[in-house]
């Protein structure tokens, strides 16, 4: 089986954490690994190969990364501009045989308990043999509108539905049998593409195009930029999952977060008994439950209850707890600005 790391995003929510060239993934977040490494590493012994599908732009991170922690035989598959995660499957998929498991893994997520993450792949991998697209699903635990849900019946998968309205979050958590897609997926590579060619056809023969044209180099493959400016831009989610009618799910009781906001973030970050974060080099006067993170400068936080403070050398946020969501319309107006 190979791991499919997909580390081409460039997530907006935890600016000033993560930028356009530093994303979220190349962070050392919790301890002293990226959630990079933390992804290459839980998925190593589980899986024989591994390929990196990243962009053009963050290869020598990505490979710094790989390098610091000896890992001597992944591949890269280098995308000139992203095209979303339906095409990088697609093109990590054309670099295997088509009977080949693939483990299909984000790289900015955490996953907290190892043996029990083992457990579901290897039950993932018996349901792919079957020429299923599996999925692992993570139980709910509020009306979250930035993932996928999937509804399910055992392991069978009834609907997907991605990124749903406020409303429609609210009843599918009420109905008691959907799940929070992680993002994970695992199937056989040509079971992937004849799903693809099925329902995104485009995507997939623009895809393949861009894959004849492409140029390996040792372990580096480099997809042309004229081939895949060609490819229409779409997620794994709205291309297939919601369409596939050969999609399973296994439950993941995996401690798993995607670290998708300050909040998320501070959930499992370790705290002080006032609450705050732990890390940073602050002082604090009756102040709690704050998540402060600094590198270099010292923070004093005197009365003030449930704010996100992160300081980095060239910008600072300051936010309310349960606010974060807001922080990517900052970056979109840095980015027209500029
Ligand atoms: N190579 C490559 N190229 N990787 C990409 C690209 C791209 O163009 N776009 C995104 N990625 C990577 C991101 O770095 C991340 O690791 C992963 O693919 C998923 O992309 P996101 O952009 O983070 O997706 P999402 O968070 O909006 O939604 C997905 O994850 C949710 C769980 O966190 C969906 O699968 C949801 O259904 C799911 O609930
Ligand atoms: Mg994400």
């Amino acid at each position: 089986m190979i791991n499919v790391i997909l580390c081409g995003g460039n997530g907006t929510r935890l600016w000033p954490l993560s930028r356009t060239l530093y994303p979220k993934q190349f962070n050392k977040l919790i301890g002293d690994r990226s959630l990079f490494q933390m992804t290459l590493e839980r998925n190593r012994t589980l899986c024989s190969n591994t390929l990196i599908v990243s962009n053009e732009e963050q290869y020598f991170l990505a490979l710094d990364h790989v390098e610091e922690l000896e890992y001597q035989d992944a591949k890269f598959l280098l995308e000139p501009i992203g095209r979303n995660t339906a095409p990088a499957i697609a093109l990590a998929c054309k670099m295997v045989d088509e009977e080949e498991l693939v483990l299909v893994t984000p790289s900015d997520h955490i996953v907290k308990n190892h043996q029990e993450y083992s457990k579901c792949v290897k039950d993932a991998m018996s349901i792919a043999e079957t020429g299923a697209i599996v999925t692992f699903g993570i139980h709910p635990e509020y009306p979250e509108t930035g993932y996928g849900y999937i509804e399910a019946n055992g392991y069978n998968v009834i609907s997907f539905k991605e990124k749903p309205d406020q409303t429609t979050a609210e009843h599918y958590i009420d109905q008691g049998n959907f799940y929070w897609n992680s993002g994970m997926f695992l199937f056989k590579a040509g079971v992937f593409l004849n799903e693809l060619k099925k329902h995104a056809a485009e995507i997939f023969e623009s895809s393949r195009q861009a894959f004849e044209s492409a140029k390996t180099y040792e372990y580096v493959t480099r997809i042309q930029k004229e081939a895949m400016i060609q490819i229409p831009s779409d997620s794994i989610d709205y291309a297939v999952m919601e369409k596939s009618t050969c999609v399973k799910m296994v439950p993941a009781q995996i401690g798993w977060s995607d670290l998708g906001s300050f909040e998320a973030l501070y959930h499992e970050l370790p705290k002080d008994e006032s609450g705050n974060t732990l890390g940073a080099s602050y002082n604090q006067f009756n102040s709690n439950n704050n998540l402060i993170i600094s590198n270099d400068r010292y923070v004093a936080a005197v009365d003030v209850q449930d704010l996100i403070i992160v300081d980095t050398p060239d910008a600072l946020l300051i936010s309310k707890k349960g606010s974060s969501q807001d922080v990517k319309l900052v970056v979109e107006q840095l980015k027209q600005n500029n």
